[in-house]
């Protein structure tokens, strides 16, 4: 018998075998064992030991954020302001300000602290409906130091019903090591990435590869080093400058290359041919303001596209997916079931869990119950995300039991 059943549902499967988000208008989805055992038509559905009436509304998959550097302290609003006031991110950056000045605090930062600043966020982002979240290392930028990092992610991971996906993130070249910096580079490829891949810390490999951070040939001998270990690759890819990194990405089949505000027709070709995920990142494009990346050339060129919060102290402080789907739809010109793909399906193939973000028998039994009953109601009332959830269920478990408010 199984455990339960969920009916009277709107089941948006994101099933890649039905079209377009695989909506099923009178559904039911089955759960056993913390998987998703059967969905199909509500008339067919099997008997469970308990049933939930989902009134008619939406049940979708558990969201997937597939970019965050979730994991830091040293918190920058002052440059938020900065930037209000004009000046722009690499200028900030360059007279200190960026990635640079999140290094001290979390390197002065006890494990305890980070552990429980993340912990905080992923509760945050499991209220908005996050189900899977990676967590990108980065802001330490030592070898032991990264690894410190890795481990509190596993730490917080530990704690929480969310699949945590862990990334070690070369993000750019310390300060001090601005003098040595093929020294740095040669103890990531050598000490660092084998060290996370034989300890098990992260999954792949990510090198930001832009103007001020690693140049097109120390990325290609990061990337070089992660596959070396065993590990995937996915980069930050032309947010500021077009280096080639998209190329390069696809090239070494990497699983994605991620902003491409910035990217040449062979950038987009080399993606295409490789089967890799183009991830959006539209708080920090639009924060940034920078150049809304090419939509509508990866969408013909067939090429599957993410949607993630790059939650982070600068570019984009937030937790929560509904407002990027809101972004991406509104000012990338993606559409409602683009925006929907790019925080599902889309997104744990950037993350390389094949079969996840999906309604579909086998799959880990991470639901959303919503309060409304057409997918466009999400990015529409883009602020209320946390209102609108009725249950969230995480490994067939539910998690959330948020108060909703039913629109009329
Ligand atoms: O994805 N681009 C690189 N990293 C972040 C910014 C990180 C920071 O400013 O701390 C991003 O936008
Ligand atoms: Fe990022």
């Amino acid at each position: 018998m199984t455990e339960l059943v969920i009916h009277n549902a709107r089941v948006v499967t994101c099933d890649p075998s039905r079209p377009g988000l695989g909506v099923i208008d009178h559904g039911a989805v089955a759960l056993s064992g913390g998987a998703i055992r059967w969905v199909g038509d509500d008339a067919e559905r099997p008997r469970g030991d308990r049933e939930l009436d989902a009134g008619g509304r939406l049940v979708t998959p558990g969201l997937v954020d597939c970019h965050t550097h979730a994991i830091f302290a040293g918190e920058r609003a002052g440059e938020f302001g900065m930037r209000a006031a004009g000046k722009s991110y690499l200028e900030i950056a360059r007279a200190g300000g960026g990635i640079a000045a999140s290094l001290g605090p979390t390197r002065a930062a006890t494990d305890a602290a980070l552990i429980a600043a993340l912990t905080g966020r992923l509760d945050a982002a499991l209220a908005g409906g996050t189900t899977t979240i990676e967590v990108k290392s980065g802001y330490d930028l030592t070898v032991e130091g990264e690894l410190r990092l890795l481990r509190c992610v596993a730490a917080a991971a530990a704690t929480r019903a969310q699949r945590v996906v862990p990334t070690l993130l070369a993000h750019l070249v310390p300060p001090e090591r601005a003098a040595d910096r093929e020294a740095f580079v040669a103890e990531l490829c050598d000490q660092l990435i084998p060290r996370v891949a034989h300890d098990r810390l992260a999954t792949s490999v990510d090198a930001y590869c832009d103007e001020g951070a690693f140049s097109l040939a120390e990325s290609r001998a990061i990337f070089t080093a992660a596959r070396a270990a065993g590990l995937a690759v996915r980069g930050h890819a032309g947010q500021f400058r077009d280096l080639g990194a998209a190329e390069l990405i696809g090239e070494l089949s990497g699983l994605s290359a991620d902003h491409v505000e910035q990217i040449s027709d062979a950038g987009i070709a080399a993606l295409a041919r490789a089967g890799t995920v183009a991830v959006m990142l539209p708080g920090a494009c639009v924060q940034l303001r920078l150049p809304v990346p090419p939509v509508d050339r990866l969408r013909r060129a067939g090429i599957a596209m993410a949607i993630a919060s790059d939650l982070n102290p600068g570019s984009s402080y937030c937790e929560t997916l509904p407002i990027q789907m809101w972004l991406a739809t509104t000012h990338f010109g993606m559409t409602v079931d683009e925006a929907w793909l790019g925080v599902t399906r889309h997104a744990a193939r950037a993350l390389g869990l094949a079969g996840a973000g999906a309604i579909v028998g086998g799959a880990r039994g991470d639901l959303i119950v919503w309060s409304c009953d057409h997918p466009a109601y999400i990015p529409y009332r883009y602020g209320s995300a946390t209102r609108l959830i009725d249950a969230i269920f995480v490994a067939g478990e539910r998690v959330a039991p948020a108060p909703s408010e039913r629109p009329s």
